[in-house]
Parts: C-alpha cells; sequence; structure tokens
C-alpha cells in the first residue's frame, strides 16, 4: 500500500526512542521528521540511524535563518545526509531564501511562515499588525517568488495559501489532530482530513502518533482515514507535488 502523506515528527528524548518510532511507522507513512532537539544532541549520524534500512523520507526541520551565505552553506552542510525537505525561516527574506534553494538542488527546500505558536497579539510585539493570515500570505507569496517549492503553514490557513500560492507548491502542515484527540501545546489545529481538504500536500503528525499506546496501528489508522477521503497517498516531490 503507498504510504500516506505524513510526516511523523521524531521528537523524542533520545535516539534510540526516535529509531523505534521510525521502524514502527515507515511501513504506513512517507515521511519521518527529525528536528533541532535530536540533531543537535546526535549530530547528523542520526539521519541514518532513523532511516535505517526502510528508505523512508527524512524531512530535516532545523529551520534555518541567518545571513543568505551562512544559510546557504548550512544548507550544503547537510546536503550530503541526503534530506527530502530541509526548512529555513521564511523571516529570513527572498535572498536567503533563495540562496538556500540554489545552494541544495536536491532537496526541497520549505519555508516556514509564521509560526503556529505565534499569536496575533505576539506578532504585534514584533512589528507585525494584523490577523496572522495576512502575515502568512504575505510570506508565502514572497517566498515562492524567492524561489521556495515548498512552505510550512498552519492548517487553518492552508486554504489561504493554496489560493495565493496555486497548485504547484508543496503545502505542510503542523498542528494537525485526528478527531477526538488532545490538542496539547498546538493552538490552531484541524484534522488529517480537514488539512488535506483544504490543500495540504504532507501532514506533520507527532505525539498523536508516538504518544499512543501502538504508534504503528495509530499510524496505519491516519493513513486509512486519509485514503477514505482521497489522499494522494504520496509525499510532496522534489520540485512541488503537481497536486492538481
Ligand atoms: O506533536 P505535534 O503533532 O504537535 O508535533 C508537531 C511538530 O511540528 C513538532 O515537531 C513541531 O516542532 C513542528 N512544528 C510546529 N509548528 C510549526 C513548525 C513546526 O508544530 N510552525
Amino acid at each position: 500500500m503507498t504510504p500516506a502523506p505524513i510526516a511523523v515528527a521524531l521528537d523524542a528524548p533520545d535516539l534510540e526512542t526516535a529509531a523505534r518510532w521510525a521502524s514502527l511507522v515507515t511501513p504506513h507513512v512517507s515521511t519521518v521528521k527529525v528536528g533541532l532537539e535530536l540533531y543537535l544532541r546526535y549530530g547528523p549520524d542520526v539521519i541514518a540511524t532513523i532511516r535505517g534500512a526502510s528508505g523512508v523520507r527524512v524531512f530535516l526541520d532545523l529551520k534555518l535563518h541567518d545571513i543568505p551565505n551562512t544559510v546557504a552553506g548550512a544548507a550544503r552542510a547537510v546536503a550530503r545526509l541526503r534530506p527530502a525537505i530541509l526548512t529555513v525561516h521564511a523571516a529570513g527574506g527572498p535572498a536567503m531564501i533563495r540562496a538556500a534553494v540554489e545552494a541544495v538542488p536536491q532537496t526541497q527546500i520549505a519555508a516556514v511562515t509564521v509560526l503556529t505558536s505565534l499569536s496575533a497579539a505576539d506578532l504585534a510585539t514584533i512589528g507585525i499588525q494584523g490577523p496572522p493570515e495576512d502575515a502568512v500570505r504575505r510570506m508565502a507569496a514572497q517566498a515562492v517568488a524567492a524561489g521556495a517549492p515548498a512552505l510550512v503553514c498552519s492548517p487553518q490557513e492552508v486554504a489561504a495559501v493554496r489560493a495565493e500560492v496555486g497548485p504547484d507548491i508543496t503545502l505542510i502542515t503542523p498542528g494537525v489532530r485526528p478527531a477526538g484527540s488532545d490538542a496539547q501545546d498546538q493552538a490552531r489545529v484541524a484534522t488529517p482530513e480537514r488539512a488535506i481538504a483544504d490543500g495540504a500536500d504532507l501532514l506533520v503528525i507527532g505525539r498523536p502518533i508516538t504518544a499512543s499506546p501502538d504508534p504503528g496501528a495509530t499510524a496505519a489508522a491516519i493513513a486509512a482515514a486519509l485514503r477514505r477521503v482521497g489522499a494522494p497517498g504520496r509525499g510532496p516531490g522534489a520540485a512541488g507535488s503537481g497536486r492538481r
């Protein structure tokens, strides 16, 4: 069966746990996501350990944000690990995004728009006025104009972003919660089915899978639910998903 368009966030306290989760979910999902905590604790070797023999796509969520030359160098430094996706902050600006995209042609650069943890009031304190959705749309359009083939946004903004950037850009949404599960610290959530219906290509799901008693069975159940609503059954490709 084709793996579902889900990236399981392996936010584990140790490498053994992350590797165990990865082996349990990889039969059912297209992608696993390694974040800053795991990468900074264990270094580049974490990628080979997580990937194992499965060949699962690895999403390296380092959210790079620096001057263009530094981000390009950092992206090149991790490109040898062959991540399918690497994140940079859209707030780094068009030159930085372009530098990352040009530095690693084999890796899909995903620009993170507004962090889902930031409210309108938080944005105002850093000088960004108005509803978060407006800032997300502005940053999305700017990142795409700078060459980003993929964007990260909240599922609550994904329909607006899809309308803004068109069909060929890969949209990745964290903040996904199956119906009835706890939102935890995520403020702006939607169900997997809703996020896909609104135009998401790849759903980032962490604790609803990894903190469940049986991560493999939970991943399989969410994958089955997505198949029922006609999800594409694959992750994004190297240059946009071509989903429409
Ligand atoms: O456990 P949960 O499903 O909330 O995990 C969501 C994952 O997505 C975490 O790894 C988090 O770092 C990441 N993420 C997010 N919001 C963003 C970008 C990434 O929650 N804007």
